[in-house]
């Protein structure tokens, strides 16, 4: 895959990309982020803050962190995403269903909490996206989305350029594929900066918008309610 595709053939390439990388994704993961990454889907389900044994949807769930991380604390975890590779490698006991998180396969406010980790520069619409969890969600259901960010300040911006975009494709393309792992820092370029992003969960029908970040800026967990 070239590192970002035309926009009518995103959808296909990032499922190819996705159905290619599945054996090795949580391995690389684990490198990429010196495991962090398991302690930030921590942070993000604790912040759901719902009753113990309520539905959440873990949208684009690729090989089931969150949903292990989701069952583990006590909620009922279900899991869609539309690679078959992504599911089949999946470690979880939650249910899994193959679809497009565009359409997902869930009736209005049937759940009480969504996360979704590192999926929003991966999809074609992401106001389109916002505007589906808000309605599988119920009133006073919370979002959690967590994704890759850029940290402010010359030098830590400096420091993080260069290992996001030299040293991660060269690790992922050590590990896994070289092309899917040129694609990621790439695909940075998809995310709505803050202000922006918070004016699509607003216009999508979320409110008390929230934003933290972790690893000096490199991450970022956005939470919001169903208003
Ligand atoms: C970077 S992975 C993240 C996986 C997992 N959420 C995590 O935190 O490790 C992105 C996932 O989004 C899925 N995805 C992207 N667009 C999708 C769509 N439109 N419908 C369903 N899944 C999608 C991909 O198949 C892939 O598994």
């Amino acid at each position: 895959m070239s590192p970002l595709p035309e926009p009518q053939d995103k959808a296909g390439a990032v499922r190819s990309m996705f159905d290619a990388i599945a054996p090795r994704y949580d391995l690389v993961n684990r490198v990429m982020t010196f495991g962090l990454d398991r302690s930030w889907r921590r942070a993000a389900v604790e912040a759901l803050g719902q009753p113990r044994g309520s539905t959440v949807v873990d949208v684009a769930c690729g090989t089931g962190d969150f949903c292990r991380e989701l069952s583990s604390a006590g909620y009922g975890a279900v899991g869609v995403d539309f690679s078959w590779g992504m599911l089949a490698s999946a470690r979880t006991e939650a249910p899994l269903v193959q679809a497009d998180v565009l359409r997902l396969p869930f009736g209005n406010g049937s759940a009480a909490g969504v996360t979704c980790g590192f999926a929003l520069r991966n999809v074609t619409d992401i106001g389109a996206l916002l505007g589906e969890l808000a309605r599988v969600l119920e009133r006073g259901g919370r979002l959690a989305l967590l994704e890759v960010a850029r940290p402010e300040g010359t030098l830590l911006r400096t420091g993080h350029s260069l290992y996001f975009n030299r040293i991660v494709p060269l690790l992922g393309g050590a590990l896994s594929d070289k092309a899917a792992y040129r694609y990621l820092p790439e695909s940075a370029a998809y995310l709505p900066d803050p202000p922006a992003l918070q004016h699509l969960l607003e216009e999508a029908g979320f409110g008390r918008v929230r934003r933290r970040l972790f690893a000096l800026g490199a991450a970022q967990l956005i939470t919001a309610t169903r208003a």
